[in-house]
């Protein structure tokens, strides 16, 4: 098996090799003056399983873009089978139509990733367990919340807390976690202004009031959902406010925002490379390399 990574992370796809005992494959990707890209494979992989990791987090166009010309590349070169390692998959919001007149963005880049030769698919914590459906190829949804189990139960044992879903979307999720810690849940629902994106009312399921809550989502953006929540949280008496999200999306200056908010602190998993300038004091970092490769070698 030969070991490929794109650049959007290359320190998480190392990790993955690792456990292989492998080092990543080389590749030259060229870059030509219009930002057109040249993919060049140096190893021979005529009949070889192989396995390509890229997150397309931003710049999701350009970080696509190269996956699907190095899946060209490997298809084209030989290889038997390509295995993607796609720990955040963008686009995947856009997963239905919400109004009339949309697109459904990732349905698009499924076809493209299929019609180019990807296998099979791992990805991580997907914003709607309906996304592998919308692939004709295996895709298999792993996810970090075992990790986030192990840490809470580190940290928070005998310390009475509540998990909570910032929003709706992720009532499974918090079920799910909440089953395997034995620890009470409960959720807010948000809703969103569908023109711009911004939360525009946040209500609480439930009581809080003496517990320490703690928030589990997929992915932290723009961190308003987790701000906003932990405000009301506060509020109703939650004693202090913790968040865990698998993907650290981080747009615009939602680091900065992330830390002056009254967040304790802030887990989340290295599917998305954090760049030094968006790391935070607040911010702690649990990887997930090693669920992926469990679920390559099975
Ligand atoms: C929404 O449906 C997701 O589960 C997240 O809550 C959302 O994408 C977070 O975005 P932001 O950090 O921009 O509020």
């Amino acid at each position: 098996m030969l070991i490929f990574s794109g650049s959007s992370n290359i320190p998480l796809a190392q990790k993955i090799a690792r456990y292989f005992d492998k080092e990543i494959s080389p590749v030259e990707i060229f870059t030509f003056p219009d930002g057109e890209k040249r993919i060049t494979l140096s190893d021979r992989v005529v009949g070889e399983t192989t396995v390509l990791i890229q997150s397309t987090n931003s710049p999701v166009d350009t970080n696509y873009m190269e996956l699907f010309l190095m899946t060209d590349a490997l298809k084209r070169s030989g290889a038997s089978e390509i295995k993607l390692v796609i720990p955040y998959m963008g686009y995947q919001r856009q997963d239905h139509i919400f109004r009339d007149g949309e697109g459904v963005s990732l349905e698009v880049m499924a076809k493209i990733l299929e019609a180019v030769g990807i296998n099979e698919v791992f990805s991580f914590d997907l914003h709607s367990i309906k996304i592998p459906e919308i692939f004709t190829i295996p895709t298999h949804n792993l996810s970090a919340l075992p990790i986030f189990a192990q840490k809470i139960k580190e940290d928070f044992s005998g310390k009475e807390p509540i998990l909570i879903s910032p929003d709706m979307g992720g009532v499974r999720r918090i079920k799910e976690i909440s089953e395997m810690l034995n620890i009470p849940f409960t959720t807010i629902v948000k809703d969103r202004d569908l023109n711009n994106g911004s939360i525009c009312d946040s209500k609480l399921n439930g009581e809080v009031g003496g517990r320490q809550a703690i928030m589990v989502d997929d992915m932290m953006s723009t961190g308003e959902t987790m701000i906003k929540a932990a405000d009301l949280l506060l509020e109703k008496g939650a004693t202090a406010v913790f968040a865990f999200a698998t993907h650290a999306v981080l747009s615009g200056d939602a680091s900065q925002k992330l830390q002056e908010s009254k967040i304790e602190k802030v887990f989340v998993t290295d599917t998305v490379e954090i760049p030094e300038d968006k790391k935070f004091a607040k911010l702690e970092i649990l990887s997930i390399a090693k669920v992926a490769a469990d679920a390559l070698i099975s």
